[in-house]
């Protein structure tokens, strides 16, 4: 733990969240960091919350939906200048799992992590990540970091598979409360990546994965196989052991879960 200089005590540092804009509305919290950082010195840390997005970006090839004012949706700025670009999934993995330890703290329920980076509960999502990183020569100069997570919304699309915190406890939940809970987490597993603990946020990251180490169903194409998930590249490739003994890894897109 950093000492504090001018007291001499042991105190933890804030890189994430010192620094907060608030909009209430906006296309995607992710372009407009994007638009910041290209645009003006934005120290980093900086939290990015807005109330409704018109244009929230998802995965590739989604769009992410969010009723105003009732969810979380923000992007954190960082700039992990210290990470080769071949490194980039540390930051998904200390993200995700800062929000799963986050949310823990806060309301005492354990979310799962979908590899690469859903969140989920009890095979329903209630969170996702979008994470956009420019890379300078070898390095990462910077890293959007896009959360959404369902919060207070009681309806979501039954065809989306998706759930809310606010479903689960069964009440009406405090976002700032939770956000604040999130964002200490997510610097605490940043801080770990800066010092070099690279290997205790992989193996945490490992251990909250949706059905590390157990037999699940997948598809590929038009086949489906059963395995289980032994290990995450470096590079992110889900790494599965075949019923045949075989490991295998899978690009990101290229396998469905079957839940
Ligand atoms: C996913 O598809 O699972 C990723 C969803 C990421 C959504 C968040 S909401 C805040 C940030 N701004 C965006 O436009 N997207 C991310």
């Amino acid at each position: 733990m950093p000492i504090n200089p001018t007291h001499g005590q042991m105190t933890t540092i804030n890189v994430i969240g010192h620094n907060t804009v608030r909009l209430d509305s906006v296309d995607s919290t992710n372009n407009y960091a994007a638009k910041q950082i290209n645009q003006t010195f934005v120290p980093e840390g900086t939290v990015i919350l807005a109330d409704n997005q018109t244009a929230g970006k998802g995965q590739p090839g989604n769009s992410w939906h969010s009723i105003p004012g009732k969810n979380l949706t923000f992007s954190l700025i960082l700039r992990p200048t210290f990470l080769l670009a071949n490194d980039q999934f540390l930051i998904s993995m200390a993200v995700s799992i800062g929000i799963r330890e986050g949310i823990y703290a806060e309301l005492g329920i354990w979310i799962d992590i979908k590899w690469p980076n859903d969140l989920f509960h009890n095979n329903k999502k209630i969170g996702g990540i979008l994470i956009e990183n420019q890379i300078s020569g070898k390095s990462i100069s910077s890293s959007i970091v896009g959360i959404g997570l369902n919060v207070n919304q009681r309806n979501l699309p039954v065809t989306n598979n998706a759930n809310s915190l606010a479903n689960i406890c069964g009440e009406e939940l405090d976002l700032e409360q939770i956000l604040d809970s999130i964002l200490s987490k997510i610097n605490a597993y940043y801080l770990q990546l800066v010092g070099g603990g690279r290997m205790s946020v992989k193996t945490r990251y490992l251990q909250s994965l949706l059905l590390y180490k157990q037999i699940g169903w997948y598809r590929k194409g038009d086949k489906s196989f059963a395995g289980s998930i032994v290990d995450v590249s470096d590079n992110g490739q889900l790494v599965i052991k075949l019923e045949s003994g075989e490991l295998t890894k899978f690009n990101f897109q290229e396998i469905k879960f079957l839940l």
